[in-house]
């Protein structure tokens, strides 16, 4: 049942034609993981070698975030990862309004079928639209990181927990710390 709700999700991703992004990607990326997985990880876009093989976090982020996965004992296979734009933006400059407009009612749908109990944001275009979707105020980054936050929703409790985005760690090697601590936290959320 779920299998086949997100496989239609993603030929509606394939074929996708709600903004523009499709006239210059390679490959689109939906997202992979286990559907059942108590966490779902939400990035911003899809990068270089992201759009060219058609998966989340393969480049330099996706080592870092694979680091970090590791250091409190989860496999990808375990959990969801996707982002909040499906299709890469050209040159990986920030996703528009009007991109993030038309793109999340597939992250929404991916949301709904996966019923997550964790939430966890990688960077702020993330952070911002997970937070305005459950009604919760989105501070600063360098204040509320690793910080759990609680929401009702009609599918349940769920803790949404924002973290910065893996690629920090590729420039600034000493976040690598905050966010090894961050992930403990967000271990801690579930079983
Ligand atoms: N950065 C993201 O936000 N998402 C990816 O899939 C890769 C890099």
């Amino acid at each position: 049942m779920q299998k086949k709700e997100m496989e239609t999700i993603e030929e509606e991703i394939k074929e996708c034609r709600r903004c523009e992004l499709w006239k210059t990607r390679t490959n689109p990326v939906a997202g992979e993981g286990s559907l059942t997985a108590e966490v779902m990880f939400v990035g911003e876009a899809p990068g270089y070698y992201e759009d060219l093989k058609g998966r989340p976090f393969v480049g330099k982020a996706g080592k870092v975030l694979d680091e970090l996965l590791d250091s409190v004992g989860l496999e990808r296979s375990e959990v969801y990862i996707a982002n909040v734009l499906k299709c890469r933006p050209p040159g990986n400059r920030n996703p528009t309004l009007g991109e993030i407009k038309a793109c999340t009612p597939y992250l929404d749908a991916q949301m709904e079928i996966i019923a997550p109990a964790v939430i966890a944001t990688l960077g702020n275009f993330s952070l911002v639209y997970i937070f305005d979707k459950f009604g919760l105020n989105a501070d600063k980054i360098s204040k509320i990181h690793g910080k759990v936050f609680t929401v009702r929703t009609i599918a349940g409790i769920k803790k949404v927990v924002p973290l910065y985005h893996p690629a920090v760690a590729t420039y600034n090697p000493g976040m690598k710390e905050v966010l090894v601590d961050d992930f403990k936290v967000l271990a801690r959320c579930f079983s």
